[in-house]
């Protein structure tokens, strides 16, 4: 079993500013976190990466930015209303709550710690159905006639505007649209950090396919988004499919299997990324619902048919942890007594990219590196310190996860050139302060984090 480092990592996200519980001051919300100045920079990195994956770079998705809010007859056709719920369990005693279907791996929250219902006096109620949707009021009128949803899923914006999307990019089937969005879900036991919260963000995207062709289509995409993940640098022996049983696919799904990361400790192999085969169930409701026709007129063929849908559904949070979960290290450094924390990000994924450093506050350090600073800043994030001794300033960027390291030490205003210290092995090497830039890209480009001159040039 990998080790449990989420308490490391909780602790480095607040030190660093990465992540902070919501309102903290107020003693915090259930399970809402803010993302702080290095955690929105990483997420960002990552959602660009996904939208350039599935969008940038491909001529058949489309993007579409749908509103959270959203017509209430939406929910009832997908089915939200009447059963997105999980059955919900109450103690009498302690008054705390519990999934029905999950009490085996809950914890009583009262001393000696024990399962519910395991205490003499637990009173553990029948199970009910709890609907996970958050309700609140359209306009200034709090009646029933007003509820609408948060949306639990980002995906029925893309449903509800498919003949949109294809009527105004003149698409034809196969074809995608993809979108990133918050989504909430009012869970009854959420945790582990921003693994399980009550808001959260999608990356989803239905590519439309002609039905008998799904399959190929759903095995495509199956290993396309197994090798996205990879190319953040998730460790491949961290990465596995689930496929969904009989028992847990929904009705309506030909084929469902999860992308599961192995978190570590107890949690373990958890679901990140959900790729699902769901028939034409999701276009053919919104048919029945709205009374509006929803099919693809296939004129070459002279046929016309409700697509069906191939979904790929990944949770931006549940990622971004994954990649902090899988750069996290923590190792003995040669010839120093403390050792050094390191997320080891993928450098394209690194938050700042370069810190700079001058090695003491005179001689004209500090304002060349404040000059070489600002020449980088124009292309990549850049972190300026000039306090505290040198191997702290490179111990606090290698927990930030910052790739390379730009001292400006004694030699460097005479001869003008400066030292790039890597992250990765700590090697240095000496450049010209003219091509740091350059140097930089290069070492980006071609995501080579050691410390040889073969780059250069
Ligand atoms: N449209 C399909 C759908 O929403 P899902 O499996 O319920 O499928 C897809 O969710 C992804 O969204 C999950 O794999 C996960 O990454 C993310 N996700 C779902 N619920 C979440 C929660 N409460 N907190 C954080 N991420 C969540």
């Amino acid at each position: 079993m990998r080790p449990d480092v989420l308490e490391t990592l909780v602790s480095l996200a607040k030190r660093r500013g990465f992540v902070f519980q919501s309102s903290e001051i107020y003693g915090g919300t259930g399970s809402v976190w803010d993302y702080g100045p290095l955690g929105v920079e990483l997420k960002n990195n990552i959602k660009q990466r996904w939208w350039n994956a599935m969008v940038r770079e491909r001529d058949d998705v489309e993007g579409l930015d749908a509103a959270i809010l959203m017509h209430p007859k939406v929910w009832e056709a997908s089915g939200h209303v009447s059963g997105f719920s999980d059955p919900l369990v109450d103690c009498k005693a302690c008054k705390a709550r519990f999934r029905a279907d999950k009490l085996a791996d809950a914890q009583c929250p009262r001393k000696p710690s024990k399962k519910p219902g395991e205490h003499a006096d637990c009173q553990l109620t029948e199970p009910r159905q709890f609907n996970l949707m958050f309700k609140t009021f359209m306009g200034p009128v709090e009646d029933s006639a007003a509820v609408v949803y948060l949306r639990p899923e980002t995906a029925q914006g893309i449903f509800v505007n498919f003949l949109n999307v294809q009527q105004a990019t003149r698409q034809k089937v196969p074809f995608g649209i993809a979108q990133i969005g918050k989504a909430f879900r009012n869970e009854i036991t959420p945790g582990n950090f921003t693994f399980r919260t009550r808001e959260f963000e999608q990356m989803e995207m239905q590519f439309f396919v002609e039905p008998g062709t799904d399959m190929e289509h759903f095995e495509r995409w199956k290993q396309a988004r197994l090798d996205w993940h990879l190319g953040l640098g998730l460790d491949r022996d961290r990465l596995e499919f689930h496929q969904h049983s009989d028992k847990e696919l929904a009705h309506y799904a030909r084929a469902a299997f999860d992308i599961n990361f192995d978190f570590g400790g107890s949690l373990g192999f958890q679901e990140i990324e959900g790729v699902h085969n769901r028939s034409d169930f999701d276009l053919t409701q919104h048919q029945q619902f709205s009374s509006k026709k929803l099919e693809y007129v296939d004129q070459a063929n002279n046929k016309r048919y409700v697509p069906y849908v191939i979904e790929t559904s990944v949770g931006a949070d549940r990622v971004t942890l994954a990649v902090m979960v899988n750069a996290l290290r923590e190792e003995a450094v040669p010839g120093e007594q403390e050792g050094r924390t390191v997320l080891g990000f993928h450098p394209a994924l690194s938050p700042i990219k370069a810190g700079v450093f001058p090695l003491t506050k005179k001689d004209g350090q500090p304002e060349m590196a404040e000059k070489l600073a600002a020449t980088i800043r124009k292309k990549f994030t850049v972190f300026y310190d000039e306090a505290g001794a040198i191997g702290r300033r490179y111990r606090r960027q290698d927990e930030a996860g910052t790739p390379f390291g730009i001292t400006i030490d004694g030699d460097s205003t005479a001869n003008h050139d400066v030292t790039i210290r890597f992250r990765d092995d700590m090697g240095q090497i000496r450049v010209s302060a003219d091509k740091v830039v350059e140097v930089l890209a290069k070492y980006l480009e071609a995501d080579h984090r050691t410390a040889d001159s073969k780059l250069v040039g």
